[in-house]
C-alpha cells in the first residue's frame, strides 16, 4: 500500500487533474476527499469531487464537506479560471452519490489517528486544515506532512502579491505555517515552469473516455491562461503538489523561513520566503524552487491514459 493521503480541494480543473492522478499512482492510497470553497462555492466544489470519483467508477472513497467560507476574510470564487460550474467545459452528469456524513475537519482528525503517516495534501485554500488545527489542539503531532499547492516566492496570480490559495484565506495559511509540522509548499515557482501543452494533450484525447475527459477539461481551463498571460501551455497546479507526494523526483525544494502576510493589501496572502536566510528564523517549509517539468508532465499523462 502506498503512503495515506486526504486530498482536500475546491475543483476546479486543475484540482480534477491533481484528484485523477492520485487515483492513477499505486505510490499513494487516497483516504477520502475533503471538499472547500475556493474556486467555486462549496456547493459545486463538492459535487465537482463526487462527479469525478463517479466517472472513473471510485465512490468507494467518500467524500466530506468541508468550510463554506474562509475563517476571517470575505468569500470569493475565481470563475475567471474555472467557469460558473468551478469545472466548465466537459458535459458531466450531475452525481448520483452523496457526500459522506461527518464534517472535512472531523473526518480528517479521525484519518490521521487511526493511520499512521498520513500526508494531507491541500491543493485549495487551506480553510479546513486551518479549522482543523483550532478544533483538534495537538493534532500537529499525528501529521506526518502537509503538501500544499499555493504561495509563491516572489509573484502573484490574484493580485501582484498574491498566489489564489493563500490569497483565498491568508489566516489559515498563517495557522498551517506556523503549526510546526512539515509543511511542503508547491508554489507558482515550480507551477508556471511545468506546462502541460496541447499537443500532449492530444495523446490524451484519443486515450479512452478519462482522456477525452481531461482534454475537454484542458481546452477550457487552456482558455483562461492563453488569454490571461499568452502562454502556450497551461500550468495543472494541484497535480504538481500530488505528484511531489508520488515521487520526490520532480521537485527541487529549500528548506526556509516562510511567513504568510495577514495585513492589508497590497501584501495581503503573499508568503514571504527566506530565500536567503536573513530573518535569522528557523525554518518551518520546505519551498518548491525548481522542477522537472517535462518529466512530471510525461508522468502526468501517462498515469491518466491508465486510467479507464
Ligand atoms: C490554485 O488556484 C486555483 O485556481 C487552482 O485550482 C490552484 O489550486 C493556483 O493558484
Ligand atoms: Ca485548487
Amino acid at each position: 500500500m502506498g503512503t495515506k493521503i486526504v486530498l482536500d480541494t475546491d475543483p476546479g480543473h486543475d484540482d480534477a487533474i491533481a484528484l485523477l492522478l492520485a487515483l492513477a499512482s499505486p505510490e499513494v492510497e487516497v483516504l477520502g476527499v475533503t471538499s472547500v470553497s475556493g474556486n467555486q462555492t462549496l456547493e459545486k466544489t463538492t459535487t465537482n469531487a463526487l462527479k469525478i470519483l463517479e466517472f472513473v467508477d471510485r465512490t468507494d472513497i467518500p467524500v466530506h464537506v468541508g468550510c463554506d467560507r474562509p475563517l476571517v476574510r470575505e468569500q470569493w470564487a475565481a470563475a475567471y479560471v474555472h467557469g460558473e460550474s468551478g469545472l466548465d467545459g466537459p458535459d458531466l452528469p450531475d452525481p448520483t452519490t452523496k457526500p459522506a456524513e461527518g464534517h472535512a475537519v472531523d473526518f480528517i482528525a479521525q484519518a490521521v489517528s487511526e493511520h499512521e503517516g498520513v500526508v494531507l495534501v491541500p491543493v485549495g485554500p487551506l480553510t479546513n486544515i486551518g479549522l482543523l488545527l483550532a478544533r483538534y489542539p495537538g493534532i500537529e503531532e499525528r501529521i506526518a506532512r502537509v503538501v500544499i499547492m499555493g504561495g509563491a516566492i516572489a509573484e502573484g496570480n490574484v493580485t501582484p502579491a498574491a498566489e489564489f490559495n493563500i490569497w483565498a484565506d491568508p489566516e489559515a495559511a498563517h495557522r498551517v505555517f506556523t503549526s510546526g509540522i512539515d509543511v511542503t509548499m508547491v508554489g507558482l515557482d515550480v507551477t508556471h515552469k511545468a506546462l502541460l501543452f496541447p499537443q500532449k494533450v492530444d495523446e490524451l484525447r484519443e486515450a479512452g473516455r478519462v482522456g477525452g475527459l481531461v482534454a475537454a477539461l484542458y481546452d477550457f481551463y487552456h482558455g483562461h491562461h492563453q488569454r490571461m498571460y499568452g502562454w502556450e501551455g497551461s500550468p495543472v497546479h494541484d497535480a504538481l503538489a500530488v505528484a511531489h507526494v508520488v515521487s520526490d523526483r520532480f521537485l527541487q525544494t529549500e528548506h526556509r523561513y516562510v511567513e504568510v502576510d495577514i495585513g492589508p493589501e497590497p501584501g495581503r496572502g503573499r508568503t514571504y520566503v527566506d530565500l536567503w536566510q536573513r530573518s535569522g528564523k528557523e525554518p518551518n517549509c520546505h519551498v518548491g524552487v525548481g522542477v522537472d517539468g517535462p518529466g512530471f508532465i510525461d508522468v502526468l499523462v501517462d498515469r491518466l491514459k491508465s486510467l479507464k
